[in-house]
């Protein structure tokens, strides 16, 4: 029976990609390892193209942003590209004066700090951001052609990072604006959350549409909250900029151990980032076994000597194994002065030693 044959065909493309199956749960003859913030500064090839450029008008300039997403991925051969692009992309599509200073980071012309800046900030319609949106689609699908098997994961900013930087108007140690809004204006904080997470949406949508095979939610700042704040105030938005998405989801944050179980946002999630901070066995065993874990080589280690970095990217293989899938990456983003080749070894390793 011809159609019973058709069911049983496995997955092909991205779909059959060691980095979907580990997402799905499964363990495939390949540990995928790609790195966050793989494309950027630690190239030479990136440096070259970004001469005389601003990074947010590159990440609106489809041609230019499907090269830099592809770079790390012919470079390094890892088993994922990340979108090149950045999590204030959507506010600038929302109209939101943002700019990014280099080596500072995203920089508002108006802070949004009153409850009056909320209800200016959120009277554009985030439909209007998937309309401008149209920019990462085309680029995403670009990537998409050119990557073939290989699997594209999208990203956006999560509410409470975004909004660390929003209401603070530019980057800061430990968010208190933001964090004051919370308690001081809860009604505005969860306006202000609640629009943010529908922006995020859109952007991850504009990705998905485009092509991208999974998403990854970033909470970077999220680990300067309680844990009580993070439930009263950051899941419900994570999970509402989520809940819409229809490819697998990693979720990610830094410094958040203390409420680790609270990043599967209730079952939502597919694979939750783990920082350098947490063993992952340990992670693994205070996940359960209906999540993969993503992570978690120290970034400071890139600068060690290989083979105090070739231990420690073993120890981090067989502590992963403790998980029902695992997926190798960094515990944060590349930090810019890496050598490059330092990462090459780190995908060849991770191949080598598999799963
Ligand atoms: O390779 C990838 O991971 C994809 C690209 C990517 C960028 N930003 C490109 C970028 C991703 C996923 C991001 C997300 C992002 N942006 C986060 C979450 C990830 C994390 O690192 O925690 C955050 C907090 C931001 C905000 C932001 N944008 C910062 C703090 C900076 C650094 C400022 C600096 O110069 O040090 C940026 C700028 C940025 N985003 C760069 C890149 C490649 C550097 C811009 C440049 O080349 O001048």
């Amino acid at each position: 029976d011809i159609s019973n044959d058709l069911d049983q065909v496995a997955p092909t493309g991205p779909a059959a990609s060691a980095l979907v199956r580990a997402l799905h749960g499964e363990r495939s003859d390949r540990l995928p390892v790609w790195f966050m913030r793989q494309a950027g500064r630690s190239l030479p090839e990136y440096r070259e193209l970004r001469v005389g450029t601003r990074m947010l008008d590159v990440c609106l300039e489809p041609e230019l942003a499907a090269e830099i997403t592809l770079q790390p991925v012919r470079r390094h051969g890892v088993d994922a590209a990340v979108f090149f692009s950045d999590i204030v992309v959507p506010l600038r599509l929302a109209g939101i004066e943002v700019e990014i200073e280099p080596g500072r980071g995203p920089v508002f012309a108006h802070p949004v700090r009153s409850t009056a800046d909320v209800d200016r900030i959120t009277m554009v319609d985030p439909a209007e951001v998937a309309a401008a949106a149209a920019p990462i689609r085309e680029a995403v699908a670009m990537v998409c052609r050119e990557l073939g098997d290989t699997p594209l994961v999208g990203f956006a900013g999560a509410p409470f990072t975004l909004a660390a930087y929003l209401v603070e108007g530019g980057p800061s140690k430990e968010h208190l604006r933001a964090r004051a809004m919370m308690h001081a204006d809860p009604e505005s904080w969860h306006r202000l959350a609640g629009w943010l997470a529908e922006v995020s949406a859109a952007f991850l949508k504009a990705q998905t549409d485009g092509g991208a095979s999974a998403v990854q939610l970033f909470d970077s700042w999220a680990g300067s909250l309680s844990v009580a704040d993070y439930r009263a105030f950051v899941a419900p938005h994570s999970t509402a900029a989520l809940a819409g998405v229809t490819v697998p989801r990693i979720h990610f944050g830094v410094g958040t151990d203390r409420f680790l179980t609270d990043m599967r946002l209730g079952g939502i999630v597919d694979a939750v980032g783990v920082d350098w901070r947490t063993p992952l066995d340990e992670a693994a065993q205070l996940l359960g076994p209906d999540v993969t874990v993503q992570g978690n080589i120290d970034p400071a280690l890139l600068q060690a000597p290989w083979p105090v970095l070739e231990a420690h990217v073993h120890d981090v293989i067989n502590r992963g194994r403790v998980a029902r899938a695992h997926i190798l990456n960094l515990g944060h983003g590349v930090p810019p002065d890496t050598d490059p080749e330092v990462l090459t070894r780190i995908v060849a390793l991770a191949h080598e030693a598999g799963v």
